[in-house]
């Protein structure tokens, strides 16, 4: 990402003078997928493409943005009435918020920002951008206060009463928390981490990006969540002891089978054998079994696809070439309904896998996939 090319903007948008610069990370994710507002473990790493965010305070009570992708400008107060409309500028606007109900005295500023995280692939731009801000007015009205988890804390939230999207803590957890060469083991349920050194030497990770735009929003995501809530509570009838289907077995979700919906029993048995394969998957990288990782990658596709029912006919395509290739694992990442498949492909295979996957995908989809080589780097920082 261009810091010049981020400063220009903001001093041909705003006074002239300069502030200070930001950025946060987008992310992907090995394996964990829906596991996360289940209480159970995820698999993230932040990448080398994220938002960057130019910031100065502007002595008055409004915040002055301007986007510097979309061209668009908008002002916005600070106050709980004065959300924008602007799908982006909520994000910001949430952001301010969370950070006043934590205390920080947020003032108004100016801002131009910009990313290369892909809109809509499934590699958390919304939480990058959150992540960005968060970060910068806990340092410019916070006296960095406010811990890590917190920020990561203050995206989510911001999505939940902002945005409208119930979704769980990974995102914002990878974006805030990233190191470079390490992918990152969180246990949703107690917020313990462990940073694991990802280097697998003649593997190399992609991305395949179909390119069909994900809307986490679109209610189906959230009905994910309503569904796994419906288990636990019909399951914490018997077994008061149960706060998510991290606590849940297969035997207990299948003493209630009878009295939940045949879809939300589909729901429960993926998110249950989900967040077993992200432990298996720790434990095959520690014996270097990239065999194995690669195996359960494409159990998480169909169960992704089949139970969770979160795929889609080009994702299921591409995990569909990849298998053909002899790719050693691959599968839908993120929250699904679009966006990129992961895959973990030996490096001689890295040209035939993606010369034919562009080619075959081209053929039935009459256009191209787009390719993005991952590269793990640091979470949230202040640039200058
Ligand atoms: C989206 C959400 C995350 C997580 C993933 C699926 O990215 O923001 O919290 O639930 O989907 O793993």
């Amino acid at each position: 990402m261009d810091i010049e090319f981020v400063r220009s903007r903001f001093i041909k948008h705003f006074d002239g003078t300069t502030g200070s610069i930001y950025a946060s990370p987008g992310r992907i994710n090995l394996i964990g997928e829906h596991t996360d507002y289940n209480g159970g473990f995820v698999f993230p790493g932040a990448v080398d493409k994220g938002m960057l965010a130019e910031i100065k305070p502007n002595g008055k009570d409004k915040v002055c943005a301007y986007s510097i992708d979309l061209k668009d400008y908008v002002e916005f107060g600070l106050n709980e009435e004065d959300a924008p409309k602007a799908s982006w500028a909520r994000y910001i606007f949430g952001v301010c918020r969370e950070m006043i109900k934590r205390g920080v005295d947020v003032k108004g500023f100016n801002t131009a920002f910009a990313g290369d995280v892909p809109l809509g692939a499934g590699m958390s731009s919304s939480a990058a951008l959150e992540s960005t801000y968060a970060f910068a007015l806990n340092d410019l009205f916070g006296d960095n206060k406010i811990d890590k988890f917190e920020l990561a804390k203050v995206g989510q939230a911001t999505e939940h009463n902002y945005c409208g999207v119930n979704c769980g803590i990974m995102d914002q957890f990878a974006s805030v928390f990233g190191k470079e060469g390490h992918l990152m083991r969180l246990d949703c349920r107690s917020l313990e981490y462990q940073y694991y050194p990802f280097n697998p030497v003649g593997y190399r990770l992609v991305l395949v990006d179909s390119v069909v735009k994900h809307e986490l929003a679109s209610s189906a995501y959230n009905k994910r969540r309503q569904s796994c809530e419906n288990v636990v509570a019909a399951i914490k009838a018997k077994h008061p002891e149960v706060e998510f289907l991290r606590d849940c077995s297969m035997d207990m979700l299948n003493e209630v089978k009878g009295t939940v919906s045949e879809e939300d029993y589909m729901r429960a048995e993926y998110v249950i054998e989900e967040i077993q394969r992200v432990l298996d998957v720790c434990d095959a990288l520690e014996r270097g079994d990239y065999e194995t990782v690669g195996q359960k990658m494409y159990e998480t596709h169909q169960g992704m696809s089949k139970l969770y029912e979160v795929s889609c006919e080009e994702l299921d395509f591409l995990n569909d070439i990849a298998f053909d290739c002899g790719v050693t694992g691959s599968r839908v990442m993120g929250g699904g309904f679009g966006g990129c498949t992961i895959n973990l492909v030996k490096n001689e295979l890295y040209e035939t896998f993606v010369t034919t996957a562009k080619e075959r995908f081209a053929a039935k989809f009459g256009r191209s996939p787009k390719i993005y080589d991952v590269v793990i780097s640091d979470g949230s920082r202040k640039i200058c």
